[in-house]
């Protein structure tokens, strides 16, 4: 056999090797109930959770609702358990209850920053989930939702605070 056909082989054996549910990533899935879910301590609109569930819940959250085919190769799978790792370290809406005072109140900060950017959900995600894609409307009142949230997370650390 020729060497380029031998390496060619060799990556294409590997390749199908790595497939071997051994070597993918844990779901990001739990039947566990969500007891420190953002909405057990916030007032969260029907339209406000639906956009969060549909554009942030994938990767920041314990429940990733929908993994497509693709996810089951590798290496994609890495990379996407990679950006959801990196996410929910960030923002993680199923334990957000569980963050002291000052850091709900620059969470709820940064979505506002983040949405004004545009910058979430990550592009790379969006083209695959067209759906994730919030309105211009939903969008402004997801900021505004945060907002809100921002103020009332501050007169608690405020209040906390001072004593
Ligand atoms: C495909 C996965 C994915 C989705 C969907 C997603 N994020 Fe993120 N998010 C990340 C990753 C990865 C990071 C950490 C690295 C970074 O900042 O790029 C992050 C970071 C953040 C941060 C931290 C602050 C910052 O400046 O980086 C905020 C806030 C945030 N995301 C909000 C949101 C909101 C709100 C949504 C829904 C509208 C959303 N994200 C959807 C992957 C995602």
């Amino acid at each position: 056999m020729k060497t380029r056909k031998k390496i060619l082989l060799a990556i294409v054996v590997i390749f199908l090797l790595l497939q071997l549910p051994f070597f993918g990533p844990k779901k990001n899935y739990t039947d566990a109930k969500p007891v420190n879910d953002i909405s057990t301590a916030y007032e969260i609109p029907n339209d406000i959770q639906m956009s969060l569930n549909k554009a942030c819940y994938d990767c920041h959250s314990n429940y990733t609702k929908d993994y497509p085919w693709y996810s089951y190769i590798q290496p994609i799978s890495w990379w996407m358990n990679k950006h959801i790792v990196e996410a929910k370290k960030e923002l993680n809406f199923s334990e957000f209850t569980t963050y002291s005072a000052k850091r709900k109140a620059r969470k709820f900060e940064e979505i506002v920053e983040v949405m004004e950017e545009k910058s979430m959900p990550l592009k790379s995600y969006l083209i695959m989930h067209k759906e994730a894609e919030l309105s211009e409307q939903a969008t402004t009142d997801l900021i505004t939702w945060a907002k809100q949230m921002h103020e009332k997370a501050k007169q608690t650390l405020d209040s906390t605070t001072q004593k």
